[in-house]
C-alpha cells in the first residue's frame, strides 16, 4: 500500500535523483513479469536510498531480501567504487532475474549473493556493517532487527520496509505478520542508545540509527 497520493509521489520522484536505466529496465520487467512486484522497493524509495547511502559515507550493506535484485542495483550504484553488498534471498527463480541484470551493471562487483534462510545466513556472518536493510520474511522481523543492531557500525543505520504494512500495524491480533512487525516497531522504539523515526514513506519506512 501506498500512504502518499500517487500525483504527490509522482511529483517528488520527477524533482528527486533519478534511476539508472538499468535499474527501470529491471523494475519495468519484475512489474510486467514476476508475481509480487509491489514488493519492489520503488522509486521514490530508492532515491531516498541513495541520498541516505552517499550522505552517510556507506561502505558496507547488508540486505535481507533480494527479489529480483533492484534495491541491491540501486544500492551498489549508489556504493563508492570499494563498497560491498551482501543481499540475502530464498528464491532461486527471482534471484536469477538479479543476476541476469546486475551482470550488466559495472557496480556488480560490489554484489554478493547468499541463497539461504535469512536467519541460517546471518548466524555465520560475523562482521559490520554501515547499512543494513530489512526486507525480507515479516514474521522474522524481530530477530533480524536485534541482528542488525549487533552488527551495526559506529555510525550504522537499519532501515527496516513495510513496518506501516498498509496500515494494518494499527491493529493488534490481525495475523501472524502484522503481530510480528507490530512487535518489530516497539522493539525498536524501546531500543536504548538509538535514534529512531518510522517514516510514512510508501509502506512505512523504519530508520534506526546509534546516538552519537
Ligand atoms: C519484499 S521482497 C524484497 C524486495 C527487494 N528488496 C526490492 O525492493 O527489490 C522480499 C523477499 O524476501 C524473500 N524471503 C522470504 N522469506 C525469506 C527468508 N526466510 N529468508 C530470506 N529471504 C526470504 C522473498 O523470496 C522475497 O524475494
Amino acid at each position: 500500500m501506498n500512504l502518499i497520493p500517487e500525483n504527490i509521489e509522482e511529483y517528488c520522484v520527477n524533482h528527486s535523483t533519478r534511476i539508472s536505466n538499468l535499474a527501470r529496465n529491471l523494475m519495468d520487467y519484475t512489474r510486467s513479469n514476476i508475481h509480487g512486484s509491489q514488493m519492489l522497493i520503488g522509486e521514490m524509495e530508492a532515491s531516498l536510498f541513495t541520498f541516505l547511502i552517499q550522505f552517510g559515507g556507506v561502505k558496507k550493506i547488508l540486505e535481507l531480501g533480494t527479489y529480483t535484485g533492484f534495491s541491491s542495483l540501486i544500492m551498489a550504484e549508489a556504493l563508492p567504487d570499494d563498497g560491498e553488498i551482501i543481499t540475502i534471498d530464498i528464491n532461486p527463480h527471482t534471484t536469477e532475474i538479479a543476476k541476469k541484470y546486475w551482470a550488466e551493471s559495472p557496480h556488480s562487483k560490489k554484489i554478493k549473493l547468499i541463497l539461504r534462510p535469512g536467519p541460517e545466513a546471518l548466524a555465520e556472518i560475523h562482521q559490520e556493517f554501515d547499512l543494513i536493510f530489512i526486507d525480507a520474511d515479516k514474521n522474522n522481523y524481530p530477530h533480524y532487527l536485534k541482528w542488525a543492531t549487533e552488527h551495526l557500525s559506529q555510525n550504522g543505520l537499519i532501515i527496516s520496509d513495510n513496518t506501516l504494512w498498509s496500515g494494518k500495524v494499527l491493529q493488534d491480533g490481525l495475523d501472524k505478520q502484522t503481530d510480528s512487525i507490530r512487535k518489530h516497531n516497539k522493539e525498536a522504539f524501546e531500543l536504548e542508545g538509538f535514534t529512531k523515526t518510522l517514516l510514512p514513506i510508501r509502506d512505512g519506512i523504519f530508520l534506526i540509527t546509534r546516538n552519537k
